[in-house]
């Protein structure tokens, strides 16, 4: 089974107009025509558009942090996926520690925007991961069960295939503390396996799974010749070209 490797830079909340279009433009201009490597920008969605008039016909893709699962109507502060994708965007990030740890996001609430996404012709990204504590009592195949069973609660086989699902234990985020390449290929080999049970072995093999906390140059390499490893979703160390650019270029 082949499966296209994804490398996704999730820039948080950081940049400015100027300095995304500089980052995007610089990832752009140093990308090598020849690779195979599905890359997506992810800025904040006040500079989505900034962005894609940076990536607009090249092979970088567009994606949002965040989205509500609503269509157009009375939601104050919220982007739909129609506002997404009329803006550019092929990817979405849901469900990610800090939208679950920060602003109270369930299983539940990454369902409905899984399907959303769907409906709206974007590839999403669901995040999965274990606090620091989870793992030290041994719940993180239970906590990682959870998480995939219930954000993917309605999906069918048929959409199963198209999506994305980022491994990010949460005590490796931002942190500087990465997974070994066995911890995290562990996990991944066990998420595939979950899969499995739902969608069946065929459908879990096209899944890609990415792997993401304090991604770096230094250890992308490694982590990304995990067979269950498909990509990564790189906070921190996309936020300098050169540092994403290696990347890539480890994948
Ligand atoms: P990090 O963030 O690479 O800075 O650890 C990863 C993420 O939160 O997606």
């Amino acid at each position: 089974m082949t499966r296209r490797t994804l490398i996704a830079g999730n820039w948080k909340m950081n940049t400015r107009r100027d300095s995304a279009a500089a980052l995007a433009k610089g990832v752009v201009d140093g990308l090598s025509d020849s690779t195979d490597v599905e890359v997506v920008l992810c800025p904040p969605s006040v500079y989505l558009a900034a962005v894609e008039e940076c990536v607009v016909g090249t092979h970088v893709a567009l994606g949002g942090q965040n989205l509500c699962a609503e269509g157009d109507g009375a939601f104050t502060g919220e982007v739909n996926a129609a506002m997404l994708t009329d803006i550019g965007c092929g990817y979405v990030i849901l469900g990610h520690s800090e939208r679950r740890q920060l602003f109270g996001e369930t299983d539940a609430d990454v369902s409905k925007k899984l399907h959303a996404a769907l409906a709206g012709n974007l590839i999403p990204i669901v995040c999965v991961g274990e606090t620091q504590q989870q793992r030290e009592t041994g719940e993180t195949e239970q906590v990682v069960r959870e998480q995939v069973k219930g954000s993917l609660a309605g999906l069918d086989e048929a959409r199963a295939a198209g999506i994305v699902i980022a491994y990010e234990p949460v005590w490796a985020i931002g942190t500087g503390l990465t997974a070994t390449p066995e911890q995290a290929e562990a996990v991944h080999a066990f998420i595939r396996k979950l899969l499995a049970e739902d969608f069946g072995e065929d459908v879990a093999g096209q899944i890609r799974l990415q792997y993401g906390g304090s991604v770096k140059p230094a250890n992308a390499k490694e982590l990304l010749g995990q067979e269950n490893i498909d990509g990564a979703l790189v906070g921190g160390a996309s936020l300098k070209a050169e540092d994403f650019l290696q990347i890539i270029a480890a994948a």
